[in-house]
């Protein structure tokens, strides 16, 4: 069969990690400046921070959202909310290309109509990591999550339905975005700690876009 998704262009391969999951090497690359620009305006209004785990941890992962619905975490616990913490405005809308990108990303990976109402934004330094865990606060778990990586790269954990499953381990290069849902979309993941570089667009970090359908 012609591979359609191999024919856009900055789009190398699809590449399946798991059960209703997928790699799409490249697929945000051609519009990789555009999407940083829209973060840079989100940042200024919603800067990035690091939350309070539940537990009491600082996160290591810088973080902000835009979209109707934000994740934030503190000692009260995980959850989504319309509104920054931070300043007590609502979160920044989404913009244009951040929502195609999702939508367009996710139809490829087998998910139509995939509508965010959130996007976290992550942002990584050297040594930031994000430890295991299932993305579950959101209320429609038919929706996929479409997560998007700019800048440095990262290596991608992608385990199982439990915990102790042992997680395969992904490199994520800069414009690649992971797909999963269906029978993965509460697969454990995480990322290991960022080594140090240097990224003709973005310096010394990663950005990481996370989309859901979190309402
Ligand atoms: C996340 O699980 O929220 C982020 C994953 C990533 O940074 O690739
Ligand atoms: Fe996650």
């Amino acid at each position: 069969m012609r591979d359609l998704l191999s024919e856009l262009p900055g789009v190398r391969a699809s590449e399946p990690i798991g059960d209703g999951a997928v790699v799409l090497r490249g697929y945000a690359s051609a519009r990789a400046g555009e999407l940083l620009r829209a973060v840079d305006r989100i940042r200024e209004v919603a800067p990035f921070r690091h939350l309070t785990t539940p537990g009491g941890h600082v996160m290591s992962v810088a973080m902000t959202n835009c979209g109707s619905l934000g994740w934030v975490s503190d000692r009260r616990g995980y959850r989504y909310q319309r509104t920054d913490p931070l300043t007590g405005e609502s979160w920044p809308s989404m913009p244009a290309v951040l929502r195609s990108t999702a939508t367009e990303a996710a139809e490829a990976a087998g998910y139509a109509g995939f509508v965010s109402d959130a996007c976290l934004i992550n942002h990584y330094e050297p040594g930031a990591r994000l430890s295991l865990h299932q993305d579950r606060n959101e209320r429609d778990m038919s929706a996929p999550i479409v997560s998007v990586s700019l800048g440095l790269p990262a290596v991608f954990l992608f385990g199982g339905l439990r915990r102790n499953d042992r997680p395969k381990r992904i490199r994520l290069d800069h414009g690649d975005i992971v797909v999963w849902g269906g029978a993965t979309r509460l697969a454990f993941h995480g990322v290991e700690p960022l080594d140090e570089g240097d990224h003709p667009l973005t310096g010394r970090c990663r950005i990481n876009l996370t989309f859901r359908k979190a309402g």
